[in-house]
């Protein structure tokens, strides 16, 4: 069961991280595009924030601590933090890697859980694999010339 906590816990970094990174570059992306780009994140970090609270409160649901700080969050992602302001198309580029990077690591975590035999957690994980396979799509259809 450690192994499912732990590979949660990386989950719930990575997606405060994309989420993180996805409001950052909705507030500074620039270009002739900026209506489009600047709507599409918004719905894209919405989404991601969303699906904060219920991977912690699944890491509860196993009888484990959430982490919750810069700190921890910084030790536990696989998603590399955003310091300067990209171009629009390095921005998209960078989130769709990332957001590849979340799917991983629920991956992951969703075959621990179904040897754990957790099927409410993996139809939650299922699900979240699902959203973001969409969000893939999404950025790759932007940044495709
Ligand atoms: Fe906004």
């Amino acid at each position: 069961m450690k192994e499912l906590v732990d590979a949660l816990k990386v989950v719930l970094a990575d997606t405060f991280a994309l989420y993180l990174k996805a409001h950052y570059f909705h507030w500074n992306i620039e270009g002739s595009n900026f209506v489009q780009y600047h709507g599409f994140l918004d719905g894209l970090y919405n989404e991601v924030w969303g699906a904060v609270d219920a991977v912690a409160e699944h890491i509860r649901t196993l009888d484990a601590y959430a982490p919750g700080s810069f700190t921890r969050f910084k030790e536990l992602t696989t998603i590399t933090d955003e310091l300067a302001i990209p171009s629009a198309i390095a921005m998209l580029t960078k989130l769709e890697a990332d957001n590849q990077k979340v799917i991983d690591s629920l991956t992951k975590a969703y075959k621990l859980a179904e040897s754990a035999n957790k099927c409410g957690l993996s139809n939650f994980l299922q699900d979240r694999i699902d959203t973001h396979e969409k969000h893939s799509w999404m950025l790759r259809s932007i940044v495709k010339a």
